[in-house]
């Protein structure tokens, strides 16, 4: 199984480039469902997620047609609306087929996706949503069963218990094929979702109030071929921003959109650091004075995203002071904080909140990744850390960085893929 190997130390200098987001362009895939066209993508990260949702739409009956900058996606013909467990039991973001598959088929099969290391992860919100558009649900053997009436999804009201990002992008796609007005009530306001809504507006979609908590889609009878780009990765650039400041370096952030990293940006300019953005998709950062620890609480959006919260944790470890992390949107995601503990943090954990005492020396040791952003953390906690830090189970970070030692290499970092 393959692992990294980082010598620690050593300050990063010079550009990163940024890929698309793979959280945008997974519900975009999943949206070329909804169209007998050809629909277009751009800035695909050519990671492992988005291979696999690719394999997951060639199962259902798309075509897909690779060039060096795009990829083509034809949806025609027999589907077979099937999302198989091999499959979702990799990713589960293979539920975003759900709600296209309902809408344009009536009818869809999506294995249930298990919990995963930072939570339970359930789907109940997709499936009420999904019953509110008129669907009928039944479980059969660990697979989720969707069936639209005779005529097809009927427009409703639907009202999250609790924001949920994949539970918005499943429910307005399906929203766009439905017959009359449906409005999602206390959706999501993530730039995933409103890039999802960019891209089923140039599909035809009637959509009003995407990156609001309130979505109102009026269905049509059915949708067109696009070319859209898919969005900077607004993790992918928080992560390579703790990276300049982590390892007490000057980075330039290229093809990013500063406006989607607010939160971000703001956190690290009170822990010290000297972030700019000189121009509409360039963010820079370097070390001014001394690092200070800053509390941090994950939130929805626009609040500090809880993708972010791994990756700050290891940031914090190398502030003056003490930082409270509180994770308010996973039941559990502090795995890292125990690896980070193994290399030399000070971390004590009290339910969802973690207590960070900086600035504690970093010793470079083997450690375990659990999830991809926790995978990210240990990588930052590396660069920092003194010796040679092997991070195991690397395949957590290959489902969702494109390209990350290499980008690292290149702005001074050594850091290793090994066999
Ligand atoms: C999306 O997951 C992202 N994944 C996650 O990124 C991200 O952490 C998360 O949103 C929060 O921002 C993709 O976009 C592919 P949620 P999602 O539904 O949609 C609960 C990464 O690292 N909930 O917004 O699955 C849920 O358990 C990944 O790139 C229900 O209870 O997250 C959680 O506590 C990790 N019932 C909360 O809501 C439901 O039906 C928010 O989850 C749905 C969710």
């Amino acid at each position: 199984m393959q692992k990294l190997h980082i010598e620690g130390g050593r300050p990063l200098f010079g550009h990163v480039p940024i890929s698309g987001a793979k959280n945008a362009a997974l519900p975009a895939l999943a949206a070329t469902l909804l169209t007998a066209d050809t629909v277009r993508l751009r800035r695909l990260p050519n990671v492992v997620d988005i291979r696999t949702m690719t394999t997951l739409l060639q199962n259902i009956g798309s075509a897909v047609k690779r060039s060096p900058d795009s990829c083509e996606f034809v949806a025609k013909g027999d589907l077979d609306p099937v999302a198989p467990y091999d499959l979702v039991k990799t990713m589960r973001a293979s539920s975003l087929v759900l709600g296209p598959l309902a809408g344009r088929c009536g009818r869809a099969r999506v294995s249930l996706p298990g919990g995963c290391a930072i939570g339970s992860r359930p789907i109940d919100m997709h499936l009420a949503g999904l019953r509110s558009l008129g669907a009928t649900i039944r479980q059969d053997r660990g697979y989720i069963e969707a069936l639209a009436p005779r005529g097809g999804l009927v427009g409703g009201r639907i009202h999250f218990r609790r924001p949920t990002v994949t539970g918005t992008e499943d429910l307005l796609m399906a929203a766009t094929l439905a017959k009359g007005e449906s409005v999602l009530g206390n959706a999501a306001r993530e730039p995933e979702v409103v890039d999802l809504a960019n891209l089923l507006i140039k599909m035809g979609a009637r959509i009003r109030g995407a990156g609001t908590s309130t979505i109102r889609v009026e269905g049509v009878a059915e949708l067109g071929g696009a070319d859209h780009a898919i969005i900077p990765d607004r993790i992918e650039t928080g992560t390579y921003m703790v990276a300049a400041a982590i390892s007490g370096g000057d980075l330039t952030l290229d093809g990013a959109q500063p406006e989607h990293v607010q939160p971000v940006i703001r956190k690290m300019r009170s822990a010290g650091c000297e972030v700019e953005t000189p121009d509409a998709t360039t963010i820079t950062v370097a070390n001014g004075r001394p690092l200070i620890s800053v509390d941090v609480t994950t939130r929805e959006h626009p609040g500090f995203p809880t993708d972010m919260q791994a990756q700050f944790m290891a940031l914090m470890t190398q502030c003056e002071g003490e930082s409270t992390v509180h994770e308010t949107v996973f039941e559990n995601r502090f795995m890292h904080a125990l690896e980070l503990q193994r290399m030399g943090a000070a971390i004590t954990i009290d339910g969802s909140f973690a207590n960070v005492r900086g600035k504690t020396r970093l010793s470079g040791t083997d450690v375990m990744a659990s999830d991809l952003r926790a995978s990210a953390c240990l990588v930052l906690a590396g660069l920092a850390a003194e010796g040679r830090t092997v991070v195991h189970r690397i395949y957590h970070l290959q489902r969702g960085y494109e390209r990350l030692a290499d980008k690292l290499q290149a702005v001074g970092a050594n850091i290793r893929v090994v066999d």
